[in-house]
C-alpha cells in the first residue's frame, strides 16, 4: 500500500473523510468530511483566517456566492479557457485527460483514441420555476471572481488603500474529466484565497508577488510540514492559466511525486478590466496620494483546503514500534490535531474512577478540545489516539484517588509524567504550547 491508500483507509476507519452519498454506492471525485476530519479543517481554515487576516492591516474578508450571474463567468474567461483536453477511447468509450496520458492508445483497453477536445470544467446548473425560462448559470469554478466584482463594494464600503487585500475561504466546484487520487483531484472542494491589490506597475507589483510568495511557503512551515516535502515550482510560459503574467506553485512530496498545494499568481489586471469591459461599471481605482486613476494589479494566493489537508496527514503519518508493538501516529502539530487531550478511567467498571475521570474531562472540555474515551484497554486507547493525532493522554486511575494527580502521555514520546489535577489544565495548555510550531 503506498501512503495514499494508506492514508485513504485511515481517514475512512477513524473519521476524517468518507466517499461521498456511500450507501448509494458513492460518487466520483465527491467527499464528506467526519467528525475528525471537519475539526482539521477548521483548523487549517482558521489558521488561514489568523494568518491572512488578523495578522494584517489592510486585509479584509468576504463570503461571497457560490452561484453568480453567468456573464461572470463570460468576463472572467472560464466560459472560453476553462478547460482540459479530452479524449475517448473508440473501443470501451473511456475518457481521459490527454495530458496525462503516457502513451497514444487507452490505458483500460489498448484501443484507439479520438482526438483531443477542449472539454470545460464549469460545472452548470439551473435556478428559476418556469420550465424554458431557466437561468443557466454556473457553480463557481475559482472563488476569485466574487471577490472581484465586488471591487467597488468594497472600496466604498471599508478604509481599504493600495495597496490592499481581500481573503476568502469557500467551495469551489469542477467537472475533473479524471477525479482521483483520493480528495487531491475532487469536483467538489474548498479553496482559501487572497486577492492583493497593487498599483499596475509591474515591478512593484513582481515585488509583491516575492513577497506573497515567501509569506505562504513560511506559512506552511509553521503547521508544521517538513522542509524537504515543499518546492515551488515556476509555471512555463506555456503553461499558464489564461489571466496569469506569472505563476508559481507550492509543491508537496508525496509517495514520491511532486503535487500541486497552492499557486501564487500574477493576474496583472485581468479580471479587473475584464469585468469593467463586460459589466460597463468603471473598476478604476482612485489613488489619493498620486492623483492617478487606474485599473489595480492583482497578486493571487490561491491554496486548496482539502489539498492541504491530505498533504497535512501525509505528513504527520508515521509506522514505529514501541515495545515491540507496531504503532500508528499522526504527528499533527497539537493547534491542528482534531483534538488536544483524551481522558481515560484506568477501569470503565470502577464508579470511583469514573467519577474523577468525568470531573477531569468536563473542567478540560471547557477550555481545550478534549474526547473522552473508556473502551477497551488502556493499551488500545492510547494506539487509537495516536492514530487520530491526540497529542495527549490523561488517565485516571487508583493512585490519582489517594494522590489528587493523574498520569499525562505524551503522542509523540509516549513518555509519561504525574501532574496534579489542580495544575493539570496549566500544564497542557503550556505543553500544547511547547509542542506547537506557533503560527
Ligand atoms: N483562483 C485561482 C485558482 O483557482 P488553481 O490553481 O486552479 O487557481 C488553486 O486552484 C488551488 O485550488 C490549487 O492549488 C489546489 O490546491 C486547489 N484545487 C484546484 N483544483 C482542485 C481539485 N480538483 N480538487 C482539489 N483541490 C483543487
Amino acid at each position: 500500500m503506498n501512503l495514499l491508500e494508506k492514508l485513504t483507509s485511515l481517514s475512512k476507519r477513524r473519521g476524517f473523510v468518507y466517499p461521498s452519498s456511500e450507501i448509494y454506492g458513492g460518487i466520483s471525485g465527491i467527499w464528506d468530511y467526519g467528525p475528525l476530519g471537519v475539526e482539521l479543517k477548521n483548523n487549517i481554515k482558521n489558521a488561514f483566517w489568523k494568518e491572512i487576516l488578523q495578522k494584517n492591516e489592510n486585509i479584509f474578508g468576504i463570503d461571497a456566492a457560490i452561484v453568480m450571474h453567468p456573464k461572470v463567468w463570460e468576463a472572467s474567461g472560464h466560459l472560453e479557457s476553462f478547460s482540459d483536453p479530452l479524449v475517448e477511447c473508440k473501443k470501451c468509450h473511456h475518457r481521459f485527460r490527454a495530458d496525462y496520458l503516457k502513451e497514444n492508445f487507452c490505458p483500460d483497453c489498448a484501443g484507439p483514441l479520438t482526438t483531443p477536445k477542449k472539454f470545460n470544467l464549469l460545472v452548470e446548473t439551473y435556478l428559476g420555476v418556469v420550465e424554458g425560462e431557466k437561468l443557466k448559470t454556473y457553480l463557481r469554478g475559482e472563488i476569485t471572481q466574487g471577490v472581484h466584482v465586488n471591487f467597488k463594494n468594497i472600496l466604498n464600503s471599508s478604509r481599504a488603500k493600495i495597496p490592499f487585500g481581500v481573503a476568502q475561504i469557500g467551495k469551489a466546484f469542477r467537472n475533473e474529466i479524471t477525479p482521483g487520487n483520493f480528495t487531491f483531484r475532487s469536483r467538489e472542494f474548498e479553496q482559501m484565497e487572497l486577492q492583493f491589490y497593487v498599483k499596475p506597475n509591474l515591478e512593484e507589483s513582481f515585488r509583491w508577488l516575492d513577497y506573497w510568495k515567501e509569506k505562504r511557503f513560511n506559512w506552511y512551515l509553521k503547521l508544521g510540514f517538513k522542509k524537504e516535502n515543499l518546492r515551488f515550482k515556476e509555471h512555463q510560459r506555456d503553461e499558464l492559466a489564461h489571466y496569469a503574467k506569472a505563476a508559481f506553485d507550492i509543491e508537496y512530496l508525496l509517495d514520491g511525486e511532486w503535487r500541486e498545494m497552492e499557486g501564487i499568481h500574477h493576474r496583472g489586471d485581468w479580471d479587473l478590466r475584464r469585468h469593467r469591459d463586460f459589466s460597463g461599471e468603471d473598476l478604476t481605482y482612485f489613488d489619493e496620494e498620486t492623483k492617478e486613476k487606474y485599473l489595480p494589479y492583482i497578486i493571487e494566493t490561491s491554496g486548496g483546503v482539502d489539498r492541504a489537508f491530505l498533504f497535512l496527514l501525509a505528513d504527520a503519518y508515521f509506522e514505529d514500534e514501541i515495545n515491540g508493538e507496531k504503532r500508528v501516529v499522526l504527528k499533527l502539530n497539537p493547534q491542528l490535531a482534531p483534538y488536544k487531550v483524551a481522558v481515560f478511567p484506568l477501569l470503565a467498571n470502577k464508579p470511583q474512577l469514573i467519577k474523577l475521570a468525568r470531573e477531569i474531562y468536563k473542567n478540560l472540555k471547557n477550555e481545550i478540545m478534549t474526547v473522552w474515551d473508556d473502551r477497551g484497554n488502556i493499551g488500545k486507547r492510547y494506539r487509537f489516539q495516536d492514530e487520530i493525532g491526540t497529542p495527549f493522554c490523561v488517565t485516571v486511575d487508583f493512585e490519582s484517588l489517594e494522590k489528587n494527580d493523574v498520569t499525562v502521555r505524551s503522542r509523540d514520546t509516549t513518555k509519561q509524567t504525574r501532574i496534579k489535577i489542580n495544575q493539570l489544565n496549566t500544564f497542557l495548555k503550556d505543553a500544547i504550547k511547547k509542542e506547537t510550531i506557533d503560527f
